[in-house]
């Protein structure tokens, strides 16, 4: 390890343990756009956290919400390309790809057809999308229909940090039964925002309804460092097929702009958060 190189944080994982963490589709790496990174030098202490656990590719994706983060796509990629450029000359293999988190608001198909909003990798196949923490607005399954319309995918970013859905499973199972896929931050699985986060994060992957586990870094601290634990937590709700596309699988072909198999929302009997009859097998996603 060099001198000045973050202590890896991480527990010596095996070669396969590694490879399970390649690819994070979600984290606020660049510097300056929003809250995450606030200079180029946290932004490169998050690459080298990030290799030190195995990523091995970050998904750029800051917020953009109006009013507070107008960040477009031209801010984004440029701000992406100065990051790669650094890596580049410090010799940190992480590789960037550019995205973007967009707040839930009514006129996001719109602005999608007029070629306003980055996808995840620009391959123009998935959104991430972020909703309140409190509620759910009425307009939310009409902006998510509209948007897979144009043939682009929400990805609902850590849906178990919402109080609604946390509280009554199945406003969030609607979603997703109609084609919308879903992130769980690595930190919820952890713990980091409380038990009713972390037990939500656990329902949604036991159900069938989460695609991808992100960090959703916002610093070198903090975040980064629960994906590896989280990744084997998901092996051990899931078994190692289910738990490897979740962690592996699904990452690597949403950066390709590859269809996402969501698989089925299992059925369930019963749970404290209400009867739910949900039962949807490889319904067809764009
Ligand atoms: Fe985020």
């Amino acid at each position: 390890m060099e001198a000045g190189e973050p202590s890896p944080c991480f527990s010596r994982a095996s070669y396969e343990e590694r490879c399970l963490l390649m690819i994070d589709i979600h984290s606020h790496i660049l510097p300056g756009l929003d809250d995450g990174a606030a200079s180029m030098e946290e932004a490169v202490a998050m690459a080298r956290f990030a290799l030190a656990g195995g990523i091995r590719c970050m998904v750029a994706t800051p917020h953009v919400k109006k009013g507070k983060y107008d960040n477009d796509r031209e801010k984004i990629v440029d701000a992406m390309a100065s990051l790669r450029k650094v890596l580049l000359k410090k010799e940190i293999r992480l590789f960037v790809m550019p995205g973007a988190e967009y707040s839930l608001e009514p006129d996001l198909p719109q602005r999608f057809s007029r070629g306003e909003l980055l996808t995840i990798n620009n391959k123009g196949r998935h959104l991430l999308v972020e909703l309140p923490a409190e509620f759910v607005p009425d307009y939310t399954a009409t902006v998510l229909y509209d948007l897979q319309l144009q043939g682009v995918t929400p990805i609902i970013v850590h849906p178990e940090r919402n109080a609604v859905f946390t509280r009554d499973h199945s406003r969030f199972y609607e979603l997703v039964a109609r084609g919308a896929l879903a992130q769980i931050t690595a930190g919820s699985l952890g713990g980091l925002f409380g038990r009713t986060s972390d037990a939500a994060a656990r329902a949604f992957l036991e159900q069938g309804c989460a695609h991808f586990i992100a960090s959703d870094a916002h610093a070198s601290t903090g975040r980064i460092q629960y994906m590896e634990t989280a990744i084997k937590e998901a092996v051990n709700l899931l078994g190692n097929e289910a738990g490897m596309k979740v962690a592996k699988e699904n990452p690597q072909r949403v950066v390709q702009g590859e269809h996402i198999e969501a698989g089925e929302i299992k059925k369930r009997q019963s749970s404290r958060n209400g009867l739910f009859h949900f039962f949807r097998k490889n319904a067809n996603r764009a």
